[in-house]
């Protein structure tokens, strides 16, 4: 069993739709340490050695969030900025992340079609969490496709909202009971509830 740790950031809580339904599920499995930042750490004032040490005794971690303009929650930045410390995370000696598995969970309220480069949006969404790609690299964790959630206003609304939670619960429980086919999910450039790329059990898991 792998041990997962969700890292949550959502300003807004109160006005959620999505997000605060799948920190529901998140916080309900079993072998999941599921942090919510903003509850946290109210005034930022975030500690780095308890951070650390969370780190250390994980496998996987899973930033969720809404994408706040085109990034992540300014809480996800901080948290960067202070605990991937030189010597922790990276540089000399900094090889405390290496190989752990590292997953964008993400809601938009734009839709997929805006999300190219001639849509709306004019950057992939994979684009534009190259920063969050490339930091993963640099701590020689695994960066797996970010489970991500489009038109996310509308997704109640058009019956998608429940298969988004459902994926996310297998998502999970997949990643703990390693069953999550990582080599795949590395290999596309998003994934959602219809392309979880699970394995069934077998008598080596
Ligand atoms: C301050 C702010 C900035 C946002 N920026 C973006 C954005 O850059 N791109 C986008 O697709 N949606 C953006 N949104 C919409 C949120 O991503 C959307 O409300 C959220 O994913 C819905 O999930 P929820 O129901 O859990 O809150 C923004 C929303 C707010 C409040």
């Amino acid at each position: 069993m792998a041990n997962v740790l969700v890292l949550f950031a959502h300003p807004g809580q109160r006005h959620s739709r999505v997000n605060v339904g799948m920190a529901k599920i998140a916080s309900s499995i079993e072998g999941v340490t599921f942090i919510d930042l903003y509850a946290q750490y109210p005034k930022f004032d975030i500690d780095i050695d308890v951070e650390q040490d969370r780190l250390l005794r994980h496998d996987v971690l899973i930033f969720q969030f809404p994408i706040y303009w085109y990034s992540t929650p300014s809480i996800l930045k901080e948290w960067q900025d202070l605990v991937l410390e030189y010597g922790f995370a990276y540089g000399h000696s900094g090889d405390k992340l290496a190989n752990k598995v590292f997953l964008p969970v993400i809601t938009a309220g734009g839709p997929d079609h805006a999300y190219t480069e001639h849509g709306r949006n004019h950057f992939r969404l994979r684009t534009l969490l190259s920063p969050l790609e490339q930091t993963a690299n640099l701590c020689q964790m695994r960066f797996v496709a970010p489970y991500a959630l489009f038109s996310a206003h509308d997704a109640q609304q058009e019956g998608r909202a429940d298969p988004h939670l459902e994926g996310y619960r297998r998502l999970l429980l997949a990643l703990r009971d390693e069953t999550f086919d990582l080599s795949a999910a590395t290999q596309t450039e998003l994934l959602s509830a219809e392309t979880l790329p699970i394995r069934e059990r077998t008598v080596h898991d």
